[in-house]
């Protein structure tokens, strides 16, 4: 697969096959993530995975805090978002939207509860950054998780970001024995798509060119 077919076809899977995904093949995406470009070559970032008991374990952890705190997924800024940006997210709920209520469940719920437990993914991955480096190394961050996220895709595994757990990353920290000094910064599920669930029937389309290049010439 070439890495545009990748990109094309990447969308995030909320439901996953009962099927375990090889030390090798999880080390394989992880070491592509380790290839990232990354400012004066700091390699800013770490991963954790997680899998069978220790994954069940902070999975348990992270319901039982979010049954107290519950964090939401939200743009997270303090101003507004102007209306053509939100709309790009209404767009995605509307796609989203009736493929869910088809499971019966009420959406944040299925959001809420699924980012707390990998949505069923047999292996889940916190990534970290030292809170030694600057916020500007998050940059560095996101082309790594870029990374993995293409390379699974060329595997043929699936996977799904999830923002909404970094919330928890005490929480997530202490189940994992993970120093103070790390920031968590994103989780990942990784695993094969179930490809008959509704929930999976689904792909966010994206701006067209011109809504985000300028040229100047
Ligand atoms: C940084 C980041 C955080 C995200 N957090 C969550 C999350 O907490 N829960 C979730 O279900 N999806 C999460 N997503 C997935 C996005 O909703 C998804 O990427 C977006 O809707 C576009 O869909 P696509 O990935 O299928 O192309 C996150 C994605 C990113 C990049």
């Amino acid at each position: 697969m070439d890495v545009t077919q990748a990109m094309k076809q990447r969308k995030s899977i909320r439901n996953y096959l009962d099927k375990p995904v090889s030390r090798s093949d999880i080390e394989a995406v992880i070491r592509c993530a380790g290839l990232a470009p990354s400012a004066i070559n700091l390699q800013p970032w770490e991963y954790v995975v997680t899998y069978g008991e220790e994954k069940d374990r902070l999975i348990r952890r992270l319901k039982k805090v979010h049954a107290m705190k519950a964090a939401s997924c939200g743009p997270g800024t303090a101003e507004p978002l102007p209306e053509k940006v939100t709309n790009r997210s209404r767009n995605a709920l509307k796609i989203m939207k009736p493929q869910i209520e088809k499971l019966n469940l009420p959406f944040n719920q299925f959001i809420e509860q699924g980012s707390c437990s990998f949505y069923g993914a047999p292996v889940g991955i916190i990534v970290l950054m030292d809170k030694l480096f600057p916020k500007l190394r998050y940059l560095d961050i996101g082309l790594s998780v870029s990374y993995l996220l293409l390379a699974a895709e060329e595997k043929g595994l699936s996977t799904c970001p999830i923002g909404l757990i970094t919330e928890y990353g005490d929480d997530i920290k202490d189940v994992l024995n993970i120093s103070e000094e790390k920031d968590v910064l994103l989780a990942i599920a990784l695993g094969y798509a179930d490809e008959t669930a509704p929930e999976n029937d689904v792909k966010p389309d994206r701006e067209p060119l011109k809504e985000i290049l300028t040229w100047y010439e």
